[in-house]
């Protein structure tokens, strides 16, 4: 039997992981270092003394119609522009640059569908099927400004789709397969979005579900939306409403193959990127061009020191959050690089499908989320063990902090002891990479993000002197523009002055995340300090998440609160007290679970339901999500003199205790 050596195997792998756990630091290996776009400190220098010389360097590398007048315009703080006066095109830069240069054959895209299907795409046929799909939008009356939105899972398509519409200045608002059609729906009306480009149907590990049958049962009143472009994607049958839907095959086909990149104003907007706030309302974070791509082709070359003739990049994101924007599409192309994009999930057709396409490609750079890598650490190594991971040399991270113990299974188990770790911070607000090693240069420390990208000043502030710490936990801020940082929350300009500016004012950004900064200046990223939880990567809002709960009938109340969970991070807990005299059984907690799938997504239906009379609330009738955390997570309650009754947190700890008992 094959369980003897396994377990033998898995034992080794423990003690040599335990040894490593006393590892304070791991400096680039000597080989990588020898070969790295960026070997030498004095960048950091450099970049400190001069940061707008540094971010004109990396816009001098991009494609410009016409240069810029001002690198940066800092009148009017916190509406910041970059490179005004300069015209650009994001799809140009991604495209037309590369070909003209003779690098059409090129590919652009491995793309692997779930059942094993190959597709590459060149950046001659890209470009191709981009123009194409420009002047079918144009046709279909699209021009500079209106918004489209995308609904379309890992496939070629939704690429195309993005740069068509970056190609004709018409800003995109892509939105994660993971949504649900509800979804899809408020945030095609807070965007004013003039048409939708969706699929028939989407592969969910091996059963297809029926994309456009969903968006037309929640999409039919909304006036703003002229077209839906339907890609036939798995041949799942819909209808299609006269004078409304299109399939994109057939468009495409019908339209004129030339379409040149339209010259862009600089801060034209490029798109539209809908994320969690601490309200129900999710937030329309705007992202311009010059700027955006400034910063991510920067990024993209030096964090993941892209070679772009000699590797293989994988990001393993979905293409609908903003990773996806920035290191699937736009930094990507614009250096360049040759990528894998995998339609499907981790585990399916099995838990080995990730390894196999990093051998199947040659996989170079690979970049994923730790809470990947948390479930590959629970599968075991014998995974990844059999296959050849040699081409491996730089591992990334991003989304969450990642665990001691999960950077060092990665490096050790996936790396073979010989890639560096880049673990990069950053946020949908901040468009690039903000804070991360640049892995020729950088010692890592496991667990932590180390230093600001050149020319990002990053600050620890005291939470309540609001003084900048040498040392210490509390807020993180950044203190300087930066290229790629939001412009504004789209129609919510007040609203985009109050999240990020009102506690210290227009000049410093407030992250929203509380940090430590260690003896050696290191950042360690600790986690929200708002009411935005992240289960597995995906950042939702707990106010978002209570209103879907209490839009199911039974539901008098519920709070929402982010509990610590060892495979997804944080897991989604609430407390829920129903309607006059019912009590909460199976099929409500289902029931609860299905509206919250309806309303926002499959992955923000909540782990645990708590069934309770009331909820800890002030005098004043605020819900203390404070107590519920400490009541979830076992800790002492602190003050509870401000409750209205405090009898309810007594309540509560006595069913969570039993609740934890029946659960073992
Ligand atoms: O809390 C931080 C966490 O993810 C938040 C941003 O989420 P989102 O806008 O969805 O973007 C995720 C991908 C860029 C941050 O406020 N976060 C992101 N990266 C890290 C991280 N926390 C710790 N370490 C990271 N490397």
């Amino acid at each position: 039997m094959a369980t003897e050596p396994q377990t033998a195997g898995s034992e080794q792998l423990e003690r040599e992981l335990a040894e490593l756990l006393a590892v304070e630091r791991f400096e680039p290996p000597r080989e990588f270092r020898e070969q790295a776009l960026l070997k030498d400190p004095a960048i950091y220098a450099e970049a400190e003394r001069d940061p707008l010389g540094f971010w004109s360097a990396q816009a001098e590398q991009l494609h410009w119609f016409r240069r810029w007048d001002r690198v940066l315009d800092d009148s009017d703080p916190p509406f910041y522009k970059w490179f005004t006066g300069g015209t650009i095109n994001a799809s140009y830069n991604c495209l037309d640059r590369h070909v003209e240069a003779g690098r059409g054959d090129r590919v652009a895209f491995h793309w692997r569908g779930e059942e094993g299907e190959e597709r590459d795409i060149t950046y001659a046929q890209l470009l191709a099927d981009v123009q194409r799909l420009a002047n079918a939008l144009k046709a279909l009356g699209i021009g500079k400004g209106d918004v489209v939105g995308i609904y379309v899972p890992m496939i070629p398509e939704v690429v195309v789709s993005m740069l068509a519409c970056a190609r004709i200045g018409a800003p995109h608002n892509v939105v994660f397969g993971g949504f649900s059609a509800e979804a899809v729906r408020e945030r095609m009306e807070f965007s004013q979005a003039k048409a939708l480009i969706t699929v028939d149907g989407a592969a969910r590990k091996g059963k297809t579900a029926p994309v456009k049958e969903r968006v037309d049962e929640v999409m039919g009143d909304l006036e703003t939306l002229e077209a839906i472009v339907v890609i036939r994607s798995k041949g799942t049958p819909c209808s299609m409403r006269e004078g409304r839907d299109v399939y994109y095959d057939e468009i495409v086909a019908a339209a004129d193959p030339d379409c040149p990149a339209e010259p862009l104003d600089a801060e034209h907007p490029l798109y539209i990127l809908y994320t969690s706030g601490s309200t129900a309302k999710p937030k329309g974070i705007l992202h311009t061009t010059g700027g955006y791509l400034t910063g991510v082709a920067a990024t993209h070359r030096y964090v993941f020191d892209l070679k772009p003739d000699a590797d293989t990049y994988w990001c393993a994101a979905d293409v609908g959050w903003v990773t996806g924007h920035s290191y699937i599409v736009y930094g990507p192309l614009c250096n360049g690089a040759t990528s894998v994009m995998w339609e499907g999930a981790p585990d399916y057709p099995d838990r080995g499908i990730w390894w196999a396409l990093v051998e199947r490609y040659g996989v170079s750079i690979l970049y994923c989320a730790p809470t990947a890598i948390r479930a590959c650490v629970k599968w075991g190594a014998e995974w990844p063990r059999r296959h050849d991971l040699s081409s491996l040399r730089l591992l990334g991270t991003v989304g969450e902090p990642i665990n001691p113990k999960a950077w060092l299974w990665y490096h050790k188990v996936i790396g073979g002891g010989r890639c560096p770790i880049v673990d990069t911070w950053w946020q949908t607000e901040t468009g690039a990479i903000m804070i991360t090693p640049l892995p020729g240069i950088t010692a890592t420390k496991p667990g932590s993000a180390t230093q600001p990208f050149p020319g990002v000043r990053a600050e620890v502030r005291d939470e309540s002197t609001g003084q900048p710490m040498q040392e210490g936990q509390g807020l993180l801020v950044l203190t300087r523009p930066w290229p790629s940082m939001l412009r504004t929350l789209y129609r919510e300009e007040e609203r985009f002055v109050e999240t990020y500016f009102a506690r210290f004012g227009p000049e410093t950004y407030l992250v929203g995340d509380a940090a430590r900064v260690d003896k050696d200046g290191y950042v360690w990223v600790i986690g929200r300090i708002d009411d935005v939880v992240n289960v597995s990567g995906h950042r939702l809002s707990t106010a978002e998440v209570e209103s879907a709960i209490v839009a199911h009938a039974d539901v008098a109340e519920a709070a929402v609160i982010g509990q610590h969970d060892e495979d997804t991070g944080q897991a989604i807990v609430a407390f829920v007290t129903l309607q006059g005299e019912l009590e909460g059984d199976d099929s409500v907690v289902e029931g609860i679970r299905a509206t919250v799938a309806e309303r926002i997504g499959k992955f923000a239906r909540p782990k645990r339901i708590i069934w309770t009379d009331d909820l800890p609330k002030t005098r004043s009738g605020k819900i203390m999500r404070r107590l519920l955390r400490d009541i979830a997570e076992g800790r002492e309650l602190g003050d509870v003199t401000t409750l209205r009754d405090p009898a309810v947190t007594a309540k509560l700890k006595e069913r969570v205790a039993e609740l934890q008992a029946a659960e073992g």
